[in-house]
């Protein structure tokens, strides 16, 4: 799926280009191997992650402590990361287990 304005409405950080070049890069992993994500908040660079693996069955491994940063104050981010998974792994083709 090329379309990934469901993106914008994700809360996170990255830019437009730098959402490409995550799913670029991913799409060059080969199936054999695994990509680490640290650091996945709601999940907007994992879902780009997710894209691109699929293309030849990466595995994609997320890590956080879903606390946020100092800066964040006192956060719980892992409903919404879930929520976020599983609202668009699978339209994008890619299961999610965890
Ligand atoms: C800038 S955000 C990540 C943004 C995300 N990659 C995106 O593009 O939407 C940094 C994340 O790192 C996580 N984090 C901070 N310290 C961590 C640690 N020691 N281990 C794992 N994750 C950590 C925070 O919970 C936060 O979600």
């Amino acid at each position: 799926m090329s379309n990934m304005k469901f993106l914008k409405e994700i809360d996170g950080w990255q830019t437009d280009s730098e959402t490409k070049l995550l799913i670029k890069h991913a799409s060059q992993i080969t199936k054999d191997r695994i990509i680490l994500e640290i650091g996945s908040w709601k999940g907007k660079s994992t879902l780009c992650l997710l894209h691109g693996a699929q293309k030849h069955g990466a595995k994609v491994v997320a890590v956080d402590t879903f606390r946020g940063s100092e800066e964040h104050g006192d956060v719980d981010t892992y409903a919404e990361f879930t929520v976020n998974i599983n609202k668009y792994a699978e339209y994008i083709g890619y299961p999610a287990n965890y």
